[in-house]
């Protein structure tokens, strides 16, 4: 992967996740001209970082004085949309951070817009630059692990109430459209349905069982996803385990079982082949500005997509192909809290 020369970029919400963005931005030898975010502590803290980038108040006013290539967002849920399809109206590339929104309705927009503009957007579901994620696809479409007979996946996490107190819109239906769903397993049930095949069926609920005095969304969930299958007639079925109410941080598990051996992703890929073979492949190591638990692989994406500018396709994962993991966890909410709106 190559960054084409003279690529220049721009960050709009410079909190928590913006750190991996300056990180890679710098490593990658991208030229950042500009920062903006709503919050004067946040254009302090990039200040911090890129002393001698401009700082604007707003993604327009950045707009209208700089003209980066790509702008990275990196705001919260709910600000996501509006500040994307400014930048996509505005003929600007944008690799905007997870989830693609926090409404459905609110991503339609996005993918409608993405369809009808010369831009290119990327979606930061970096999960699937995981060494361990690519290997585990390759596996199978190789069809090593012969026919899938079905999966599971886990993402058991801790959360102490000062993350959400901190930045309360993280613990806010209306600012984040979720919790531990949208948030944290988002990236495993992207994972499930791109190795598996998107969900005909969702069978899941939601709950908030440690925090909810502090936040009004899930921090537990619980599901079931049935998924395509050639061989198991009905399709094969995923169970699905989240909860942000363990003592420390457990590694994300996905395990799919063939009819050969099993894969199991925790801490790397290993598999284990019936006939006694077994192969193992470690993760890579989290370069500096990201958590291990976020995933290892933010600097690989943002380098394909800034690498990719000229290319003809789409970006291999943009709004379209964000779609399916929203559309899981939501279906997740509609069952548990049908008479609300949720999992609009
Ligand atoms: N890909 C990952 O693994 C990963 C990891 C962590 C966070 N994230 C995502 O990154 C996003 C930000 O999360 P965070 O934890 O950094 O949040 P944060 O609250 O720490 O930072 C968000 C920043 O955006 C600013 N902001 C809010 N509205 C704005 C607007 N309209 N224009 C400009 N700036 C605005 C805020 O002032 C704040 O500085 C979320 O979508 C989150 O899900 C992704």
């Amino acid at each position: 992967m190559s960054t084409p020369a003279g690529t220049t970029a721009a960050i709009v919400g410079c909190g928590d996740v913006s750190l991996v963005h300056f990180e890679a931005i710098r490593a990658l030898g991208i030229e950042l001209v500009g920062v903006a975010d709503v919050d004067p502590a946040g254009l302090a803290r990039a200040r911090q970082l890129a002393p001698d980038v401009l700082g604007f108040e707003s993604h327009k006013e950045l707009l209208a004085a700089v003209r980066p290539d790509v702008v990275h967002v990196t705001t919260p849920h709910d600000q996501h949309t509006q500040i994307t399809l400014d930048l996509l109206a505005a003929g600007v590339n944008v690799i905007q951070e997870k989830p693609l929104a926090n409404t459905l309705t609110a991503a339609h927009c996005i993918v409608e817009a993405s369809q009808h503009t010369s831009a290119r957007l990327g979606i930061c579901l970096q999960n699937r630059y995981n060494n361990s994620a690519q290997a585990l696809k390759q596996v199978l479409e190789d069809g090593e692990l012969g026919d899938v007979l079905g999966a599971y996946a886990s993402v058991v996490w801790t959360r102490t109430p000062d993350y959400y107190q901190a930045k309360p819109w993280r613990g806010r239906w209306q600012n984040a459209g979720g919790g531990l769903l949208i948030n944290q397993a988002l990236h495993t049930l992207d994972l499930l349905q791109w190795f598996l095949g998107e969900p005909t069926a969702v069978s899941g609920r939601a709950a908030t069982l440690k925090y909810g005095d502090v936040i009004e969304v899930e921090d537990s969930a619980t599901a079931m996803f049935t998924h395509p299958s050639t061989v198991v007639e009905g399709g094969i079925t995923s169970t699905f385990v989240g909860s942000l109410t363990n003592t420390v941080h457990r590694p994300v598990e996905i395990e799919i079982y063939g009819t050969k051996g099993t894969a199991t992703i925790a801490d790397g890929l290993h598999l284990r082949f019936d006939d006694g073979r077994a192969k193992d492949l470690a993760e890579r190591v989290v370069p500096s500005g990201g958590r291990s638990y976020w995933g290892m692989s933010h600097q690989a994406l943002i380098e394909d997509f800034h690498g990719r500018l000229g290319d003809d396709e789409p970006f291999w994962i943009g709004a379209e192909q964000a779609m399916p993991s929203l559309r899981m966890l939501k279906e997740i909410y509609a069952q548990t809290w049908p008479d609300t709106s949720r999992h609009q």
